[in-house]
């Protein structure tokens, strides 16, 4: 580490976790599993990627903990809020994703995160009926409960600090409204006026979480923090701030793959994309309103790396559809279908077809841990506001769009700002060499 300028990672890291369902206790089970050396961390940049930082014949490849100050797996203390009352080990059973020899070892400290009461509105997630729920009085009584909470979870867990991490269900699609999203001070009337149309629980966890000095990721495809009002809090917070939707099967994909296509300077005719589903998520993701959520993130990732103005030969009025079934049978093993129209020379038509048979959560829990790292680690560095250079772990990256800012969905350059980003806070120059 050269001449950096981060605070050390000592003492306690809490993890609170909004909703403790199949991605949350796939994350907990497979930390708690490695700290015991009984699993490996597989997929996590943080645990495995190494970068180059300096050049000629200084330059060094290094694992990310060594060029700057991670917190260590050993000091993580996971908590949770769920709608259902059920401990970690109870929802990681439940979830089917990991086997029980998996879960069993690390049983006991699972059973001990005991979801917090939620935050929650029917009307936001109107799939769900569990009774784990706060009562609240308005919106802003909401936020300040969970203010509480994580107020108590650091003092009881002895933390040095705390990230919130949103992988709860998807809510309803919440469109900006001006007048409400705008300002923090319009966003602090209206939850004070109770406007349940327009503040959903998800923005009273994120805006505690900001007050009490904890960087907030959203993981699902929730406009939660990507208002203006929000950036305004985490400008005045100085907290970071990521999101938004764990870019994990699919979208992985189409951003890795139409690099290909925009590359070579292939046209592109359509892209159809469905997935099947069968876990919670899937179930949430049947009900319309909580599709458009997901359908607005994954529409946007192509429009940024195949952009029809810069190549009008190849690019104008491609036909992008994606679509979710939720299909009970596969449970947590999502399959992705691709199907790519493509044309080449003399405009010749061409198909690719790609079938990704995953597992959504195994896909989901090495984001988790490298979100929550590396948020915390900007929180040290002083960085604050929309962090892009986490864009590359997101389907659907934030980004100023009051200012016409594009956001940067193209796989390899989002791992060009990573490495960057931590070159620089690892007091190393940032550049633009490939390795
Ligand atoms: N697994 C993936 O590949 C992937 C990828 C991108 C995004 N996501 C998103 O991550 C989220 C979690 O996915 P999952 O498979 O774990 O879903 P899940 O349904 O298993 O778990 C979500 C949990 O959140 C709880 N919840 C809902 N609203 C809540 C609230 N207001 N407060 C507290 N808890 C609440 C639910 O009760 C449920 O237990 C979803 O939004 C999903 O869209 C997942």
């Amino acid at each position: 580490m050269e001449n950096m300028n981060v605070k050390p990672a000592t003492g306690k890291l809490g993890v609170l976790c909004v909703g403790l369902g199949a991605v949350t206790s796939t994350f907990m089970t497979g930390v708690l599993m490695a700290r015991k050396g009984l699993a490996k961390p597989v997929g996590s940049m943080t645990q495995y990627d190494k970068m180059r930082v300096g050049r000629g014949e200084n330059k060094k490849y290094l694992r990310y903990g060594e060029i700057v100050p991670l917190a260590d797996l050993n000091d993580i203390v996971f908590g949770a809020w769920d709608v259902y009352p059920a401990n970690a080990y109870e929802s990681a059973i439940n979830a089917e994703v990991l086997k029980e020899r998996d879960i069993n070892p690390v049983k006991e400290e699972l059973e001990k995160i005991v979801p917090m009461k939620a935050a929650f509105d029917k009307k936001f997630a109107s799939r769900l009926d569990g009774d784990n729920v706060k009562e609240c009085k308005d919106r802003w009584d909401m936020m300040e409960q969970v203010r509480e909470d994580i107020r108590n979870f650091k003092a009881a867990n002895d933390c040095e600090r705390i990230v919130v991490l949103w992988a709860a269900s998807t809510e309803v699609y919440v469109p900006v409204v001006p007048e409400v999203h705008n300002t923090l001070a319009d966003m602090e009337a209206a939850m004070k006026a109770d406007d349940q149309e327009n503040i959903a629980p998800s923005m009273c966890y994120a805006m505690a979480a900001l007050l009490e000095g904890a960087p907030f990721i959203m993981g699902a495809p929730n406009t939660t923090v990507d208002i203006p009002a929000m950036w305004e809090l985490a400008e005045k917070t100085k907290m970071p701030i990521a999101g938004k939707d764990f870019k994990t099967g699919q979208t992985l994909v189409k951003s890795g793959f139409a690099p290909i296509i925009g590359t070579r300077c292939l046209g592109l005719r359509g892209w159809f994309s469905t997935n099947i589903l069968g876990n919670r998520d899937g179930l949430v993701l049947d009900e319309p309103a909580n599709f458009r959520t997901k359908e607005v993130s994954k529409l946007s990732t192509l429009e940024s790396i195949l952009v029809p103005e810069e190549q009008p030969d190849l690019y104008t009025d491609y036909y992008h559809k994606v679509r979710i079934n939720y299909y009970p049978p596969r449970n947590d093993d999502k399959e992705g279908w691709d199907n790519i129209d493509i044309f080449g020379w003399m405009g010749y038509p061409m198909q690719i077809k790609i079938d990704f048979l995953c597992r959504d959560s195994i896909l989901a829990a090495p984001l988790c841990l490298d979100l929550v790292l590396l948020s915390d680690l900007a929180a040290r560095a002083g960085r604050y506001g929309t962090q892009r250079f986490l864009s590359f772990f997101l389907k659907s990256p934030m980004h100023d769009y009051t200012q016409g800012e594009i956001p940067v969905n193209h796989l390899f350059q989002q791992y060009a700002i990573l490495k960057n980003a931590i070159r620089e806070m690892g007091g190393y120059e940032a550049d633009q060499e490939i390795d």
